[in-house]
């Protein structure tokens, strides 16, 4: 099983960078040998806007566009994520939001959890992104870690305050056990329907 930690930002200097780091190095504690995490930076996609007559959901992964194939093999590889989202004028960045549009059947089924930082934590993004993956019946978890982005993130990369370890360990730790669930669960329906 593997966990995806995407970092979820493409600008030049972006902070999603510092946070998806720190992510993954306390990610080191909850990998076994069942069970991995790995950092993607969308920023590495070059992912077009969606701009193709397909839709989809309704293509069954035959994407045209290069980029648009790559990255959902990526995600494909997964079967859980931790987004790593900053909040742009009070909702989900642009980019990011065209990276969920660009696939779907990658992401359906699977268990998500969110990471964000704003001014304000990056919580109207987180919520805004609930309501997103729902279209995709993901399962989106309660625990989160919201940042501050004067506290923590206007020097070199992420300070985070202390009580932000146990707030990511509650997030691995509840992506962690959703992931085994639900992996356990869908092979299970598969077989059934074979
Ligand atoms: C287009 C744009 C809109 C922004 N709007 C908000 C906002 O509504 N709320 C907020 O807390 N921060 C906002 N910010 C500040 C971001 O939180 C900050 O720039 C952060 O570092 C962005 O993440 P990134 O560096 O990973 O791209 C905005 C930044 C940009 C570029």
């Amino acid at each position: 099983m593997k966990i995806a930690i995407i970092s979820g930002s493409i600008r030049e200097g972006r902070n999603s960078a510092h946070v998806a780091s720190w992510v993954e190095e306390h990610s080191a504690a909850f990998a076994d040998a069942d069970l991995s995490f790995e950092v993607v930076a969308l920023a590495d996609y070059s992912l077009p806007l969606l701009d193709a007559a397909g839709v989809p959901g309704a293509l069954n992964r035959a994407y045209t566009h290069p980029a648009q194939l790559a990255w959902g093999q990526k995600i494909d590889e997964f079967d859980g994520y931790i987004v790593v989202t900053p909040e742009y004028n009070h909702g989900v960045p642009g980019a990011l939001k065209n990276a969920f549009d660009s696939l779907a059947p990658e992401w359906m089924g699977k268990p998500i959890a969110f990471v964000s930082y704003g001014a304000d934590g990056g919580v109207r993004a987180v919520e805004q992104w609930r309501q997103i993956v729902a279209n995709f019946d993901m399962y989106d978890l309660r625990a989160t870690v919201a940042l501050s982005l004067f506290q923590e993130l206007m020097g070199e990369g992420l300070d985070p305050l202390e009580r932000r370890a146990a707030e990511i360990e509650a997030v691995l730790a509840s992506i962690t056990t959703a992931t085994r669930v639900m992996t356990l669960g869908r092979a299970a329906l598969a077989s059934v329907n074979a």
